[in-house]
């Protein structure tokens, strides 16, 4: 029997798709991309605050240094959440803040200040979900090898613990974001901090941010008891093949390797993918195994994070001298539509992405952590922000997740990719990805279309028809 009314993608007796009691709807936020005053109170330095800074690595020279200043606006962002009654905020610690040199005596304003803010969305009713590394690793870190080195991820842990005694009455914490990224980009492509380009060091980061999650979800285990649920954010992106010709099915299946499986594998089966460890070693690059790391990576979870934005479709290009490889192109199809990432918008291929989670992997409850798009969002001469492209990306993969539902999968939340428009990495303010726009001028908050289009969702716990319902498209 299905979960949800409306069961197999037909809308329920009054029209909407209700969603199960007790589905968690918030929005998702990073610490280095909105929080700003990173010299105050202590806070050390990061490899997003060296990177940003270096010449030519993020778009116009943009930095976080100031971002949405939300560190002093806090209280103000929690209100708007409230008015808007969005139920939970999932943000992340800034390592820095809490540990300036990455190690040692965790700082008390940097607690406090998260303290603080786990307050102010208790007294509003809004469930705190606490990332605990967004990619903002401590400086003084990187210096002694970064995720290259094992110690990291012992150093990890100790936030881990630092972090659970203060704010022990948070329910729901996700131990590293996207470590794909963070490995691949960081340490690979060099597109993001600290910008090496080095495929031995990327895989060493990859398995080291793994054993990094192992030992923090020990740590707050031991530290919060059975009450704690732990899990991780993917970012996972379904590879289809252009076509059904052998190489473009291989190639898919190569990327659908390094993106999905090599994390998805060690954490919900207990070892890394033979053919892609074979075809990284063949690249000289090897996992830095040590004894009981498979047993440490694949802690039970008690639930698995999805990030999801995109699918892409490729096709096999030369293997020689590619990253990794990897050897694909990607496709365009004609008339697929795109966000201003240019990043295809494929709402079933959410669908089918969790439900081949279910079908393939022994996975635990799934919530998505990130879904959302950038579009070229201005305020218009009424004051306005009519995002109706985010409306609509909104509505259909919010469809998306009440059909994977239908269709068994135990999905328990869905958090938007993010409350505010903020510091979107190598992008810099360039990209606008918030349900609120930021004029970063003055800081002004504009609630955008899709603000109050969300929130209805939220409130109702259904989706309307055509998309609309309680968060009707005209907002009001
Ligand atoms: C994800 C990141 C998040 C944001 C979105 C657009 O990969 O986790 O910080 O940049 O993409």
């Amino acid at each position: 029997m299905s979960r949800v009314e409306g069961a197999g993608g037909q809308p329920g007796p009054g029209g909407e798709r209700r969603f199960p009691d007790g589905f968690l709807w918030g929005v998702s936020t990073a610490a280095y991309q909105v929080e700003g005053a990173v010299s105050k109170d202590g806070r050390g330095e990061s490899i997003w605050d060296r990177f940003s800074h270096a010449p030519g690595r993020t778009f116009h020279g943009d930095t976080g240094d100031v971002a949405c200043d939300q560190y002093h606006r806090i209280g103000e962002d929690v209100e708007l959440m409230a008015e808007l009654q969005i139920p939970a905020l999932r943000f992340s610690v800034a390592w820095p803040r809490i540990q300036p040199e990455g190690r040692g005596p965790a700082s008390r304003a940097g607690l406090d200040h998260y303290r603080r803010v786990v307050d102010l969305l208790r007294q509003h009713g809004i469930e705190p979900v606490v990332t605990l590394y967004h990619w903002d690793l401590p400086q003084p870190l990187e210096d002694a090898g970064g995720w290259r080195s094992r110690e990291t991820a012992l150093r990890f842990a100790d936030l881990a613990e630092a972090v659970a005694g203060a704010l022990s009455d948070v329910g729901l914490w996700v131990t590293v974001n996207e470590p794909w990224v963070a490995a691949f980009l960081g340490y690979g492509t060099g597109e993001h901090a600290p910008g090496a380009t080095d495929l031995a060091s990327a895989v060493a980061a990859s398995h080291h941010l793994l054993v990094a999650h192992g030992l923090a979800t020990r740590a707050l285990r031991a530290r919060l008891g059975a009450e704690a649920r732990v899990g991780i954010s993917l970012n996972l992106v379904p590879a289809i093949p252009a076509s059904d010709a052998p190489e473009d099915l291989a190639a898919a299946g190569r990327l659908d390797g390094l993106t999905n499986r090599w994390f998805l594998d060690p954490l919900l089966r207990g070892r890394y993918p033979s053919d892609v460890l074979g075809r990284l070693s063949a690249q000289g690059a090897e996992v830095p195994l040590v004894e009981g790391d498979e047993a440490l990576v694949a802690v039970p979870l008690d639930f698995l994070g999805v990030n999801y934005y995109t699918t892409r479709t490729v096709a096999a290009a030369p293997v020689e001298g590619s990253f990794a490889g990897l050897g694909v192109a990607d496709v365009d199809l004609p008339g697929a539509a795109r966000t201003a990432k240019n990043w295809r918008i494929d709402p079933e291929g959410l669908t089918a992405l969790l439900c081949r989670l279910s079908s393939e992997y022994p996975v635990p409850p799934l919530y998505v952590t990130e879904n959302g798009a950038a579009f070229c969002d201005y305020v218009d001469p009424e004051g306005e922000v009519r995002d109706l492209e985010r409306v609509e990306y909104l509505a259909g993969h919010v469809r998306a997740c009440h059909e994977a539902i239908a269709r068994g999968v135990d999905l328990r939340g869905y958090f938007v990719w993010s409350l505010l428009d903020n510091f979107e990495w190598a992008d810099g303010y360039s990209m606008r990805f918030g349900l609120v726009y930021v004029d970063y001028g003055t800081q002004r908050r504009v609630p955008k279309r899709s603000a109050r289009f969300y929130a209805g969702v939220a409130r109702d716990n259904a989706l309307g028809v055509e998309g609309a319902g309680a968060g009707s498209v005209s907002g009001q």
